[in-house]
């Protein structure tokens, strides 16, 4: 079988030299793709889509992709426990969980996957064919499979809310790019954004803040109140559906910093016990929780013990960013911590309070993540390290054999403005310039030996919103960026720009269809550097 096929780029190559422009054009590129001659299949609306084991999982998908095609394709598709059908659904065990083989014949089509969420990435791919040619589709085989097991977008719902309907939203477009987890970012200095039982006043006074600063961190505020949280019902609905679309919800609790809507709701959990106020201005704040005392192990464990029975993923993420340790250096029971645990220093207490934590997840079956900063005070090797502040922590952190997951800055942070003119031509952005040829020459493996390649776990695209309002302008900021990212994920090294470029045009018109917004400087060439 394998001798039949070839690397879908150089198959593209040979194609595009031979003048022919209408290859399959997909996006990330699938590992194989052959054409094969005949005249096509036509998925017109008498088909069915079979599964022939029943299998309840796949008998969702199979509804989940009649709703798609309905939609995208005008195409009323029948999904039935069936052995005959024109789109037909299978498992294939000797395939890897998230491989996937898709097969165009003159008799129908048949995705085959090594679990549910290969089959859906077949479905993925199979949408996007649709959408270059319509329902009469080119007899072809693909076989493909992910590089990296974690291909992740993370939203900060935080500095702005977005309701459950957004987020669906949000889901719906990593699921079209084929990636996996939704690190959900829920507390934060302007807001906490996730029902606590235990804590009901984290609702009342930790989701709202009084006003919002004007402009970019100027002196002026809104004088509008402005406030949202997620009750756990709410919070089960988004996981049930992200799980439907084969992507597990990663949440952060942030911790020790970014602390000041739990502070102002509970003044105990501070190190001097008053002043504090959910935060209406952008930055990071010195209000932190106390490392000394007992009651803020105590609350942030009841916390997570919440947060555990609402989120079945295997990873939790304890934020430890930006921690100042002004307050632990001034506070009697900090610095009463730091004897007795004969720490050296309010950094190695950093790294007390993260182990403290961490060690209660692992003891709950569960594992950490951190960003980077964790890494400063000594670390555990179960923790994994997102790298944000470039890769360089993701570099140290798989040398001395931790899990990473790339997300550095320089890359990956679409809150960043796509052109070097930002005034003239773009909705706003938090600062600097990421153009999308800038995100698509991320390498994950950076500096990396073959032996510290093993522990990258893959790449994320994050999406911070002091300054998105609306969920028109997170689209703008994710969309063409996070497909560059999902190519990144998919494929890692096999990447080509130019190609891309012209694989890009087919996505754009799905975009268009399902009526999402994105940025059109990648397309037009406006994100090129100004003369
Ligand atoms: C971060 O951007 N503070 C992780
Ligand atoms: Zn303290």
């Amino acid at each position: 079988m394998k001798n039949l096929l070839f690397p879908a780029l150089a198959l593209i190559a040979v194609l595009s030299a031979s003048g022919a422009d209408n290859s399959p054009a997909l996006v990330p590129a699938p590992q194989y793709l052959v054409c094969d001659s005949g005249s096509g299949f036509d998925l017109c609306d008498a088909s069915r889509i079979a599964v022939p084991s029943g299998d309840r999982v796949l008998m969702q998908t199979a509804e989940y992709m009649a709703r798609e095609l309905s939609q995208e394709n005008k195409l009323t598709l029948k999904p039935a426990k069936s052995s005959v059908g024109e789109l037909l659904l299978a498992k294939d065990p000797s395939l890897g969980d998230e491989a996937y083989r898709l097969r165009i014949a003159s008799e129908g089509i048949r995705i085959e996957g090594g679990s549910p969420a290969g089959v859906f990435y077949g479905f993925q791919t199979l949408r996007q064919l649709l959408a270059q040619y319509g329902t009469t589709l080119p007899l072809m085989r693909i076989e493909d499979a992910p590089a990296f097991a974690y291909r992740g977008a993370m939203l900060d719902c935080c500095r702005h809310f977005f309701t459950v309907e957004e987020v669906k939203a949000f889901l719906d477009l990593l699921a079209l790019h084929k990636i996996n987890r939704f690190h959900w970012h829920l507390t934060d200095d302007q807001g906490w954004r996730i029902e606590i039982r235990r804590y009901p006043e984290l609702m009342k006074i930790g989701s709202v803040r009084s006003e919002t600063v004007l402009g970019h961190n100027t002196s002026a505020c809104d004088g509008v109140p402005y406030g949202g949280y997620y009750t756990q019902a709410e919070i089960r609905e988004v996981v049930a559906y992200a799980s439907s679309r084969f992507i597990e919800v990663i949440p952060e609790i942030e911790m020790p910093g970014h602390a000041s809507a739990a502070l102002a709701t509970y003044p105990w959990l501070g190190c001097t016990g008053s002043g504090y106020k959910v935060q209406t201005r952008w930055g990071v704040f010195p209000e932190v929780f106390c490392a000394g005392k007992e009651s803020t192990f105590e609350f942030l464990q009841q916390v997570l013990a919440e947060v555990i029975e609402l989120f079945p993923s295997k990873y939790i993420h304890l934020g430890g960013d930006e921690c100042p340790k002004t307050s632990w250096k001034e506070c009697p029971s900090c610095q009463q911590r730091i004897r007795d645990e004969h720490l050296k220093n309010e950094n190695e207490l950093q790294s007390y309070f993260v182990l403290r934590m961490e060690r209660w997840l692992n003891e709950h079956g569960r594992n950490m993540i951190g960003w980077d900063e964790i890494l400063e005070g000594g670390i555990s090797k179960s923790a994994t390290i997102m790298s944000w502040r470039g890769s360089s922590g993701g570099i140290a952190a798989a040398r001395a054999g931790n899990k990473v997951i790339m997300t550095p800055n320089t890359h990956c942070y679409l809150d960043y403005y796509q052109t070097s003119d930002p005034q003239r031509l773009e909705p706003w952005g938090i600062g600097g310039y990421l153009p999308l040829s800038k995100t698509y020459s991320l390498d994950p493996y950076d500096r990396l030996t073959e032996d510290e390649r093993s522990y990258i776990l893959g790449v994320q695209g994050n999406i911070w919103t002091e300054y998105i309002v609306s969920l028109a302008h997170v689209q703008h900021m994710a969309l063409p960026r996070l497909a560059a990212l999902s190519e990144i994920g998919w494929t890692c090294e096999r990447r080509d720009l130019e190609d891309f470029r012209r694989r890009m045009e087919v996505l754009r018109t799905l975009y268009d269809r399902k009526g999402w917004r994105y940025a059109p400087y990648f397309f037009d060439g406006t994100d090129a550097p100004k003369p």
